[in-house]
């Protein structure tokens, strides 16, 4: 049992790191990826979108150069963060879930990323702005814009 486990844990691993260097070179996981993917492991396509769809952090559509991240999750939402994600939907042009046209901004919301004292919480290209303020939010879009050299690469 114990060498079944380890076997298990190590193939486990293994698609994971292939996965993060996958995501980290192209952005996303392009589905030519998993295809080549399972037959080095020979780990079954289902079992990778399994673990694609498990992991928040991985994600099968392209991303824009920054991503931002609204926490939906109950103490941020009761502190105004529907509030802080229409913004950033009106200023942006987009939904949350897209990317703009331009594939400048990615908008993304997760359920609570463990900071709720600090709600409601925007993270923009992993830089966490707490206690937001919807008259924040287009200062954030125009930093991202004006940083070239930094994005979720
Ligand atoms: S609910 Fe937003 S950090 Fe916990």
């Amino acid at each position: 049992m114990e060498k079944i486990m380890s076997e298990s844990n190590s193939v486990q691993r293994e698609l994971i790191h292939l996965l993060h260097d996958v995501q980290n070179k192209f952005g996303y996981i392009p589905a030519q990826s998993i295809s080549q993917i399972s037959r080095e492991l020979k780990v079954s396509e289902s079992e990778i979108f399994g673990v694609l769809t498990f992991y928040k952090a991985f994600t099968l559509k392209p991303r824009g150069k920054h991503l931002i991240t609204i926490c939906m999750g109950t103490a941020c939402h009761v502190r105004g963060a529907p509030m802080i994600l229409d913004e950033f939907e009106r200023k942006l042009g987009i939904e949350a879930g897209e990317t703009t046209e331009d594939n400048l901004f990615t908008l993304e919301t997760v359920n609570c990323v463990g900071a709720c004292a600090l709600g409601p919480i925007a993270i923009a290209d992993g830089d966490y702005h707490g206690q937001m303020k919807t008259r924040e939010v287009g200062e954030i879009i125009k930093k991202l814009k004006q940083e070239k050299g930094k994005s979720i690469e």
